[in-house]
């Protein structure tokens, strides 16, 4: 049997659907109302004219979001990296070196120490408003260890991402030619069942343009589509890469050249960005401004991971982003949440529009500004996916 929820008295409805509501790209809805049928949203509009319902529910004069879409984590791992980041704010620089000690520990641990570990961090996300979620291999390295990690994370996601090619293995360490080949041959026919997407770690001390291009095609010929961790040390060609692959998302960006940032503009290729990643590296932020008034489509997510951004706080994000890097309450917002779904080419998500999914959070603050104008705090207090409230 079909049931319908109307929640009533939104102060402001956020709905990514510019037609809908202000014409600006939030479409924004004053004292609004949102009903949700079964497991889609079946209207929205202004809270008087909003049809009757089984259900109803008083937001209180509360904003309500579209869920945070987080496009971009790697939350299959074991043992943390404390000392790491304590050596990090006492002067040492960041690099890639430290994903071998997330590489042991993931090694070393179980089936179910893994899973575990993954469902304790998505619940954490749920609670703060991630209704979706991307997550990674990129700790096994081994034929077996990569297809573990995609297996349990496929149990919670259908957004998998395999990423053998994180670093070149401690086990190949002389022959980065042998492990590319394992990367595109045996590890790709194991891990392929699994994944909706490949990735590599286009960088210095990782995978080179050649060899990343090496890999994400052989990816491709497996029918998955490749996302890339592009230009987040330094300089180099991965966001090119990304363009010329027409990828789905460029992440990081950190340092990017002009052409870097014209190509992105003329692609259909997402710039995704992960100011948790420079705020736990104390590394230069990435200039959203540069690529929004360029014209590129710029996502927001946490990378949540063990070594360079350990939050799976996607307001944290918000904040951050709208504070350092000069994007505006309203554009860190969209990002969070359809540009998160632009990044994961998918259109059922990220909106509040008849036919998405009623995947949406309430917010303990009147409107979605406060996300960075009140950071650190809990706002998000009740939070539904596919219909169903989940948390608050
Ligand atoms: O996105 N850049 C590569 N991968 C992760 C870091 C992983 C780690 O340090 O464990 C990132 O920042
Ligand atoms: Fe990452």
């Amino acid at each position: 049997m079909s049931s319908s929820t109307v929640i009533t008295n939104i102060a402001t409805l956020v709905t990514n659907d510019p037609s809908l509501g202000d014409n600006s790209p939030l479409g924004l809805i004053q004292d609004a109302a949102v009903v949700i049928e079964d497991d889609r949203i079946a209207w929205t509009g202004e809270s008087s004219k909003a049809p009757a319902t089984d259900n109803r529910v008083d937001a209180g004069g509360r904003a309500v979001l579209p869920g945070f879409v987080d496009s971009h984590a790697h939350l299959v791992f074991a043992g943390d990296r404390t000392q790491e980041f304590n050596a990090r704010m006492s002067g040492r620089s960041y690099t890639a070196g430290g994903i071998r000690t997330t590489v042991a520990a993931t090694r070393a641990a179980s089936d179910e120490e893994l899973e575990r570990n993954l469902t304790h961090y998505l619940a954490e996300a749920l609670r703060q408003g991630t209704t979706t979620f991307e997550t990674k291999s990129g700790y096994g390295l081994t034929v077996e260890d990569e297809a573990r990690a995609l297996r349990i994370a496929a149990r919670h996601t259908d957004e998998v991402t395999y990423l053998g090619a994180h670093i070149v293995s401690p086990d190949f360490a002389g022959d980065p030619a042998a492990y590319v080949a394992l990367v595109t041959g045996e590890m790709l026919d194991a891990c392929a069942p699994y994944a909706r997407w490949i990735d590599v770690f286009c960088e210095k001390g990782a995978f080179d343009g050649d060899q990343a291009r090496t890999i994400l095609t052989a990816g491709r010929a497996r029918g998955l589509t490749p996302r890339i961790h592009a230009n987040q040390l330094s300089y180099g060609p991965g966001v090119q890469l990304a363009v010329e692959l027409d990828a789905a998302s460029a992440d990081h960006c950190t340092h990017l050249t002009d052409a870097d940032v014209d190509a992105l503009a003329n692609s259909r290729t997402v710039a995704t960005l992960l100011p948790g990643a420079e705020f736990s590296t104390r590394a230069e932020w990435p200039d959203a401004r540069r690529l929004l008034d360029a014209g590129v489509t710029v996502a927001l997510s946490t990378d949540c991971n063990p070594g360079s951004s350990f939050t799976s706080s996607v307001p944290f994000c918000v904040a951050l982003a709208v504070r350092d890097m000069r994007m505006t309450p309203d554009e860190a917002v969209w990002s969070a949440t359809a540009g998160g779904a632009a990044a994961l080419r998918r259109d059922d998500i990220g909106r509040l529009t008849p036919g998405t999914y009623a995947d949406l959070l309430l917010l303990d603050a009147p409107s979605h500004v406060h996300l960075a104008y009140r950071p650190g705090v809990p706002l998000v207090s009740g939070v539904w996916r596919k219909g169903v409230r989940v948390a608050g």
